[in-house]
């Protein structure tokens, strides 16, 4: 649906606005639909990402501008409350990729867009809960859901850690396998300081480490429906299976028991579209992870579903259930 060839209305205006964010997008020969989406994304952080959304909505003639974290301002007046610059009105869909440094000021903002009816795809709060990989194995275990055991802890100071002959020690919020370390026993880890600023730090898990993990499986569920599923096997010398790390991909059936417990997952975590890592184990899929902002590179190249095509679908199909 909505995947025809459409015709440009961008010289459309309207006086209503105060940003030109406009589009013209045929649902049939009668109707025109005004779609009007903004990116929130830290272009630096993840351009590929971003460049393949900003395509995949101009293939459809939507103009997807993409705002920096930097561009976003709450302002409060005194008895009429807060508003947010850019001022959106009523009915534009709201995305947001990698603004991990910008979490506290973007909540408000999020908030306050909320609160105006703009539709935001991923709501913020869930999204930044499901980031942080402790948090978000909290939500899921309450909700029945297989994940790993884990200890969220601060430096210098641990307690007892989870029993197992070697431990897995991440960032809270981190990505692409950086700062995850393998440890006999926590005195021997060192705290690293040179992670990437989007592995931001709240706090570090530990886990015991799964065994086979080495190949696990990246699913990425769009409107509750895994759309795509890959396995990835860690390249020889490598135990963690990130593509970014170099892991052999191969495509896989969305709707093996590993797709069926990514949506369960997604679903539960009451997001939009996000990408899930599952292992696999003795007793099942166990999920390692939801994410809002997960990458698509990979995913898409490998089972050649090009994900950033399904989210710009789903924006769109948002856009004509709010009756614009
Ligand atoms: N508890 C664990 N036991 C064994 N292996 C693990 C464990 N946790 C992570 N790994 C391995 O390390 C890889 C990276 O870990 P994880 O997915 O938790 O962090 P990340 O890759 O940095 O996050 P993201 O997937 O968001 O980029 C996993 O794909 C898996 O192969
Ligand atoms: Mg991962």
């Amino acid at each position: 649906m909505l995947r025809q060839k459409i015709p440009s209305f961008s010289s459309i205006d309207s006086r209503t606005e105060s940003h030109r964010l406009f589009v013209g997008h045929v649902l049939d020969s009668s109707i025109v639909l005004i779609v009007r989406c903004i990116l929130v994304a830290n272009r630096d952080a993840e351009p590929v990402g971003v460049a393949s959304l900003v395509e995949a909505f101009h293939r459809r003639d939507i103009h997807l501008q993409v705002v920096s974290p930097s561009g976003v301002e709450v302002h409060l007046e005194p008895s009429k409350g807060a508003t947010v610059v850019p001022r959106l009105s009523p009915g534009t869909v709201v995305i947001h990729r990698n603004v991990m440094q910008s979490i506290p000021l973007l909540t408000l903002a999020f908030d306050c867009w909320s609160d105006c009816g703009v539709d935001i795809l991923n709501d913020f709060r869930r999204s930044t809960l499901s980031r942080n990989k402790f948090e978000a194995a909290v939500a899921l275990d309450r909700a029945g859901i297989p994940v790993v055991d884990a200890v969220a802890f601060t430096p210098p100071h641990f307690g007892p850690m989870p029993k197992s002959d070697r431990l897995v020690v991440k960032p809270a919020c981190g990505a692409r396998g950086i700062g995850v370390e393998r440890v006999q026993s926590l005195e021997d880890w060192l705290e690293p300081v040179d992670l990437m600023p989007q592995s931001y730090r709240p706090f570090w898990i530990a886990q015991p480490e799964v065994l086979n993990a080495d190949q696990d499986w990246r699913a990425f569920v769009i409107d509750g429906k895994c759309v795509a599923i890959m396995r990835r096997r860690a390249v020889r010398g490598e135990w963690r299976a990130n593509a970014f790390l170099g892991a052999e991909c191969t495509p896989d059936d969305p709707k093996n028991k590993f797709g069926l417990a990514a949506e369960k997952a997604v679903l539960s975590l009451g997001l939009d579209y996000a990408s899930v890592d599952i292992f696999n184990t003795d007793s099942g899929p166990v999920i390692n992870e939801v994410d809002p902002w997960g990458g698509f590179a990979a995913i898409s190249r490998t089972t050649g579903i090009d994900v950033a095509d399904r989210i710009a679908d789903l924006v769109a199909l948002r856009a004509v259930g709010s009756g614009l």
